[in-house]
């Protein structure tokens, strides 16, 4: 199969199945062989149509009859030669359009009417005017910036225009690569010569002192022509044991945990592990982190990244921890609940979250986030830590919850963010102390997070 071809095999899958992009594009990538360059190529074809879709339907919509009803199989196929045409700079348009007809090409009748809808997008896309924002503000960003228009005009509503459409611009950035080294065991600085000589670009966060960004997975044009294999360089560095690819607003939550150096750690909502495994080397030999999830094979995953990295710290524990047992967590120090959540703050990377939430899903969300922070709540020692935080820019799964939370457990207080991450840019932290990422304002994954210590 040609990467064409993959990706809409991959395409098809999506529209039937509520499944990850990843885990699908993984699961094409080993079914199907193909060069690193054309892999690239499928994951910029399939990311691309999903981040784009309701602009590419917008578009196309102008130039097909809406009596005309297209089945899923050519609506992805157009999808696919608009994205080409409008976001993909280095294909020559006649090209994008002959290989996208290819796709169709068992039924003649349909290649020609793709074909045509496709030479009018490539003559006549740029000519038209999406509803205009001063009059129709929602339809404006949901169609040109493609996003549903219940975010939008929640978006709007909650925070405003100008922060909507800035943040609507930021999360339809390609994210860059960002790894979490292990400074126990290497020295940053050094690692990042190491990626420079095998042809990488790294930049040291400015957020997190373990922190290395790369940007868009750029390898530098020393490696043309030689037999280096891009994939097969990343592949390697981040299959390391001192390399975790996490983002930095991620890191950040670890490190507003560990101020004081806890000894006992309870992570109720640990699975894959990336805090998990980022704490218990911070805490080291000393202590420990117990690791809660409510999925075993995902508990699975994490123990594999425990052993991956070296990480010999962490007990793990399968329960629901909304309705087990969890006097344990009485000799804990400080308890982590990373909240399942909407993932609004990732859609860089996972362009899919905006498509597959509705704001019924956001209530139940709402609902087992309280439950999960007054579980914990419920058990932890006076002098104890509860960090909650989430990965999303939503107010109800953040200040919501922790408002309703401290009027309802007056015993605990909010310990400002600003006194565990001293290097934090001021506008990080909200007036009530709360940590608060924005991909349009820090350049990094949206997040969220509340220091709260039981009196
Ligand atoms: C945002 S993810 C955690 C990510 C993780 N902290 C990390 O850094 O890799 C939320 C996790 O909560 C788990 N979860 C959801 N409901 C739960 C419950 N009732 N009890 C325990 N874990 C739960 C999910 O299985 C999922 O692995």
């Amino acid at each position: 199969m040609n990467p064409r071809e993959v990706a809409l095999a991959c395409l098809l899958q999506l529209s039937k199945k509520d499944v990850s992009i990843s885990s699908v594009v993984d699961e094409a990538f080993n079914r199907y062989t193909l060069n690193s360059r054309d892999r690239r190529f499928v994951n910029a074809l399939v990311y691309g149509v999903i981040r784009w879709k309701q602009q590419l339907d917008w578009v196309l919509g102008q130039f097909v009859n809406p009596k005309f009803r297209l089945d899923s199989k050519h609506r992805a196929i157009l999808r696919l030669g608009a994205f080409q045409l409008l976001h993909l700079d280095g294909i020559p348009p006649h090209a994008a359009i002959y290989e996208t007809v290819q796709l169709a090409k068992k039924n003649r009748k349909t290649t020609g009417f793709i074909n045509a809808v496709l030479r009018s997008v490539q003559r006549k896309a740029s000519e038209l005017v999406y509803p205009s924002l001063d009059t129709h503000p929602i339809d404006h960003i949901a169609y040109s910036m493609s996003y549903p228009k219940w975010l939008v005009k929640r978006w709007i509503q909650s925070r405003g225009l100008p922060w909507t459409l800035a943040f609507c611009e930021a999360s339809n950035q390609i994210a860059s690569l960002s790894l979490r080294i292990d400074i126990n065991k290497t020295y940053r600085d050094e690692f990042c010569e190491y990626l420079k000589s095998i042809g990488l670009s790294p930049k040291v966060s400015t957020f997190v002192p373990d922190g290395i960004v790369i940007e868009n997975n750029a390898i530098l044009d020393k490696n043309k022509g030689t037999t280096l294999d891009k994939d097969n360089i990343l592949k390697d560095v981040i299959t390391r044991d001192d390399v975790y690819v996490q983002d930095e607003s991620a890191m950040l939550v670890s490190y507003l945990l560990m101020k004081d150096a806890p000894k006992l750690v309870v992570d109720l909502c640990a699975a894959p592990g990336g805090k998990t495994t980022h704490i218990a080397s911070m805490i080291g030999n000393t202590g420990k982190v117990i690791a809660v999830d409510i999925t075993k094979k995902k508990l699975t995953l994490l123990r594999e990244n425990c052993s991956r990295l070296g990480v010999k710290n962490v007990d793990t524990l399968t329960i629901d921890a909304t309705s087990a047992d969890l006097s344990f967590i009485k000799s804990a120090d400080a308890v982590l609940i990373d909240a399942p959540c909407s993932g609004f703050g990732t859609l860089r990377r996972h362009p899919d979250a905006r498509w597959n939430k509705t704001s019924n899903q956001l209530l139940v969300l709402n609902d087992l986030q309280y439950k999960l922070l007054e579980s914990a709540a419920r058990h932890i020692k006076p002098g104890g830590i509860i960090v909650y935080s989430t990965c999303t820019v939503e107010q109800s799964e953040n200040q919501g919850i922790v408002s309703r939370f401290l009027k309802n457990f007056p015993m605990f207080l909010v310990e400002n963010a600003e006194d565990c991450l001293p290097e934090i840019p001021k506008n990080a932290i909200t007036p009530e102390g709360f940590l608060q990422i924005f991909p349009h304002e820090h350049g990094i994954d949206g997040a969220f997070a509340a220091r709260l210590r039981r009196i």
